[in-house]
């Protein structure tokens, strides 16, 4: 009877994974007891996670509804100036805090969620029918993955680390430190809650998807053979073909120690790494500029979440045109290690960095990068085209064809900061 009431206490998040297994221990169970109560967990706890139902004829999408009931904030606009201090409150499906970010720029394609629990505590188990890629703001910890009846493989994390539970396992995330641990998910809910608008379909379906993971045990062991020169045509201009490096894995342990490759054609001084998690659709990239130097303007479709890794520069985002001064629409976004921007679909952007060392981001997108697909942002419409100059019917602008005004900005950033200019050309 004991060990029921332990139970129902771990299961409502009142006691962690670690406090169970000492109070087990503690009633003269052996070891192996307590891991076939443990193994048997998730069964127990397999039933709807999710039972919310939208409402149709409603102006809020689906995806939007559901953030609505889930007791937990949602930050919009263009840009979060800082994840890594956003309020989150309490959030009682995932036995954790939590807080929604769905900015302008997603158009309802991706999204992203802040997730933050205590030392010694553990998550509630999820499995989710949309994939998600999830990086480690702050603290250190393990997560454990199973599929329905399946072993468990568990993979320690900390801080910069990144990775992507395969699509529909069991993920369950615990802390191991002893500071809060804080990790930031970029998911795609958002395409699919709007097109299936069932939740329980969603977030208690029992598909395995065996061809995306059959417990491979190397599965979350980082492997630089793994790097290899590829992608699909959503990645690249015409004629480019393997000019990207991408990696392909569960795992990053460090997304700031990915060795990154030149890409001169997204900006001078300029590197890159793509990386696509447990055979996801999703893609993320990693970009760095130097000092003194920006990338070229350029557009494409939504959902792109830009978050900065390190450096202090600013984007500039605009409509319609490709020189700035002449758009219609001008916004600007100052950032710093933390801070996350979306590019809205089809506007032009360009970042600067206005600091004194290396500027570092990531980009998560939604679709395009393993698997080629020509919906919205994925690659027909404008993606692949971001890459070529305007003049070409691309939505690149070339450095010659820059508006006047963007390098006036820029050495008036780098002068307040005591800088130079390292871009070719004026001054
Ligand atoms: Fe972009």
């Amino acid at each position: 009877m004991k060990i029921t009431a332990l139970l129902t206490q771990f299961l409502n998040g009142k006691i962690s994974r670690r406090q169970l297994t000492d109070r087990i221990l503690g009633l003269g169970f052996g070891m192996a007891t307590v891991e076939s109560i443990l193994n048997n967990v998730p069964a127990a706890q397999a039933k709807p996670a999710e039972t919310f139902r939208p409402e149709p004829y409603s102006v809020r999408t689906p995806y939007g509804q559901s953030m609505a009931t889930a007791g937990v904030p949602s930050h919009t606009g263009y840009s979060a100036p800082n994840v890594r201090t956003l309020e989150v409150k309490p959030w009682p499906r995932m036995g954790a805090s939590g807080a929604f970010i769905d900015l302008t720029g997603a158009e309802g394609t991706d999204g992203a969620y802040i997730c933050e629990f205590q030392p010694g505590s553990t998550t509630k188990p999820q499995r989710y029918l949309f994939e998600e890629s999830v990086f480690v703001l702050e603290g250190e910890g393990e997560t454990t993955i199973w599929q329905e009846g399946g072993r468990k493989q568990t993979f320690r994390w900390r801080k910069g680390g990144m990775f992507s539970p395969p699509l529909n396992v069991w993920r369950q995330h615990s802390n191991r430190g002893s500071t809060p641990a804080r990790l930031i998910s970029f998911h795609d809910l958002p395409l699919m809650m709007d097109v299936l608008h069932n939740a329980e379909f969603l977030f208690d379906n029992p598909f395995v998807f065996r061809d995306r993971y059959n417990h491979d045990p190397d599965y979350f062991t980082f492997k630089p053979s793994n790097v290899r020169a590829g992608g699909t045509p959503a990645m690249f201009s015409e004629g480019e073909h393997g000019a990207v490096m991408i990696s392909d894995t569960g795992f990053v342990p460090d997304i700031n120690q990915v060795r990154l490759q030149e890409a001169k054609s997204r900006g001078l001084k300029n590197k890159g790494m793509e990386i696509v998690f447990s055979d996801n659709t999703m893609q993320t990239h990693i970009s760095e500029f130097e000092t003194g130097s920006y990338k070229r303007a350029h557009r494409h479709g939504p959902g792109s979440h830009v978050m900065i890794l390190g450096g202090v520069g600013y984007t500039l985002l605009w409509t319609d045109l490709p020189q700035y001064s002449k758009a219609p629409k001008h916004v600007r976004v100052d950032w710093t290690e933390g801070t996350l921007l979306v590019p809205p679909d089809r506007w032009f952007h360009q970042h600067f960095n206005a600091g004194g060392d290396a500027a570092k981001y990531m980009a998560t997108t939604w679709i395009g990068g393993k698997y080629f697909a020509k919906a919205m942002g994925g690659g027909g419409r404008t993606h692949r085209l971001n890459t070529i100059s305007t003049h070409q019917g691309g939505n690149m602008v070339d450095y010659p064809d820059e508006d006047p005004a963007v390098r006036s900005i820029f050495e008036e950033e780098l002068k307040k900061n005591g800088l130079k200019s390292r871009m070719p050309g004026k001054s």
